[in-house]
C-alpha cells in the first residue's frame, strides 16, 4: 500500500526554513517564516505567558480531559478579544483547535458536513496553505483580485469587480488583519463596502485572523471582523494565538461560528464537537489555558498588552527605517509602501530570479513570492537588505 504513495511537494515556507538552517554563511538573514524575532534574532517567550506558565505549574491539579470543544473560559476570553460585543453570544459556537491551521481545517470540514459545495473565494495572493488545504479536501475555490503588484497596495476597485461574481452560499475568505503575504490591508471604509456587497450576494464570510495586535492595535485589527460579524446571519472565523501570544508550538487556535439564531448555534456546536472527536478527540489544552489566564488576569493582561504593543511598534519602526534606507539609496519614494503596510509581512515585488539572487549572492532568505518578514530585520541588517534590494535591481 505505502509504495503506491507519491512524493508530496514540500511546503514552500517550511522548506525555506530548512535551506536557511543549512546555509553556513554567518552573515545570513532570515526573512522567511512568519515568526516574530526580537533585536537579537530570538523568538522570546512573552513575559505574561511565562508567568502564566509558572502559575499553572503550581496550581494545575489534573491533566485529565477537558470538553471536546476545549475549555469554555478560552472560548469566552477569545470571543471578547476577537468579537467584542459585535454579536449576541447565544448565536456563537466554538471549538479550540490545534492552532489557526487546525481552525481553518475544521471550518472546511464543517462546510462539508453541511452538505453544501460552495466555491471558496481566496484573495490573490493568499497564504499558500489556504488553497493547499482546500485542494486536499476537494473544495472548489477561486480567487478575487486583491494586490496590485505595481503600487503594492490593495486594488480595491478590481477586488469589488471580481466579488460581483460571488454566488449565494459561496464563502469568501478574508484576512482579518495584517494580510499574509502582502501586508496590504483594507481600510474601514473598504470593509464596509465589502460587507455590503457580500450581504447583497448572500455570501458567507470566512475570516482568518492570525495577527491581531500586530497591525494597528488589538481593537483596530479586529475592526473588519467585528463589522462583518455585526451584519451577517452566518459567518465563520478561524483565529490563531500562535503569533500574538508567541506560543507557536503549543498549537492554540479557535473556530468561532456565527449562526443565524440560538437554536441553529446549538446544532452547529454539536457538529463542531463531533468534528473534534473525529479528527483528534480533545484539542490541545496547555496553550489555550495560558491564553485564558493572560486574557482574564488584569495584571497578566496589562503585561501582555504592553509587550505586544512593543512588538507592534518595533515592527513599525523597522518598516519606516527600511523605507528610509531605500529612499536614501534610490532617491525616490518607490519603496514607501513598506511603511504603509501592516503586520509581519510585506511583499516587496521582486521576481523569482531576484529572490534567488538575494539568497545566493547576499544570503538573504525570503519566500519565493518576495514576501519578507519585517520582524526578521534588525538595526544592523536593515541597511544590508536595502543595499541588496537595490543591487539586484528591484
Ligand atoms: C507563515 O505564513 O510564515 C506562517 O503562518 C507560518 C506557516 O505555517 O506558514
Amino acid at each position: 500500500m505505502l509504495n503506491a504513495l507519491k512524493q508530496q511537494p514540500e511546503d514552500k515556507i517550511l522548506a525555506l526554513m530548512g535551506q536557511f538552517r543549512a546555509d553556513p554563511r554567518d552573515t545570513k538573514i532570515d526573512l522567511g517564516v512568519g515568526v516574530y524575532k526580537d533585536a537579537n534574532g530570538n523568538t522570546p517567550i512573552m513575559d505574561a505567558v511565562k508567568q502564566a506558565e509558572k502559575q499553572l505549574w503550581n496550581d494545575e491539579k489534573t491533566k485529565s480531559y477537558t470538553g471536546l470543544a476545549g475549555d469554555a473560559g478560552f472560548h469566552h476570553a477569545m470571543k471578547d478579544l476577537v468579537l467584542g460585543d459585535a454579536v449576541e453570544t447565544e448565536r456563537l459556537s466554538f471549538i479550540a483547535t490545534p492552532g489557526g491551521t487546525g481552525a481553518i481545517r475544521q471550518v472546511i470540514e464543517l462546510v462539508k458536513m453541511s452538505g453544501g459545495s460552495p466555491t471558496v473565494w481566496l484573495s490573490d495572493p493568499t497564504w499558500g496553505n489556504h488553497p493547499s488545504i482546500l485542494n486536499h479536501m476537494g473544495m472548489k475555490h477561486t480567487t478575487y483580485a486583491y494586490f496590485d503588484p505595481e503600487t503594492r497596495a490593495v486594488k480595491f476597485d478590481a477586488m469589488m469587480d471580481s466579488l460581483q461574481a460571488v454566488k449565494a452560499g459561496d464563502m469568501v475568505l478574508l484576512h482579518g488583519c495584517c494580510h499574509n503575504p502582502t501586508g496590504a490591508n483594507l481600510n474601514q471604509e473598504q470593509w464596509h463596502l465589502v460587507a455590503d456587497l457580500l450581504l447583497e450576494k448572500g455570501a458567507i464570510p470566512f475570516i482568518d485572523i492570525a495577527y491581531q495586535g500586530f497591525g494597528d492595535g488589538l481593537e483596530e485589527d479586529a475592526y473588519g471582523t467585528r463589522h462583518l460579524a455585526s451584519k451577517f446571519p452566518e459567518m465563520l472565523i478561524a483565529a490563531s494565538c500562535s503569533k500574538n501570544f508567541g506560543i507557536y508550538r503549543e498549537r492554540a487556535g479557535l473556530v468561532i461560528a456565527i449562526s443565524k439564531d440560538a437554536a441553529t448555534a446549538t446544532i452547529t456546536q454539536s457538529n463542531l464537537n463531533y468534528l473534534n472527536r473525529q479528527n483528534y478527540s480533545f484539542p490541545p489544552d496547555h496553550g489555550t489555558r495560558l491564553v485564558t489566564m493572560v486574557l482574564t488576569d488584569p495584571k497578566l493582561r496589562a503585561n501582555w498588552e504592553a509587550e505586544l504593543e512593543m512588538v507592534r511598534t518595533g515592527m513599525l519602526k523597522q518598516r519606516q527605517a527600511l523605507a528610509d534606507a531605500l529612499r536614501a539609496g534610490c532617491g525616490s519614494d518607490r519603496f514607501g509602501f513598506i511603511a504603509e503596510h501592516r503586520g509581519m509581512f510585506s511583499r516587496i515585488g521582486a521576481t523569482p530570479e531576484q529572490v534567488a539572487k538575494l539568497r545566493d549572492d547576499h544570503a538573504i532568505y525570503m519566500v519565493g513570492d518576495s514576501r519578507i518578514n519585517i520582524a526578521g530585520l534588525t538595526d544592523a541588517t536593515i541597511p544590508v537588505l536595502a543595499k541588496a534590494i537595490l543591487d539586484v535591481g528591484i
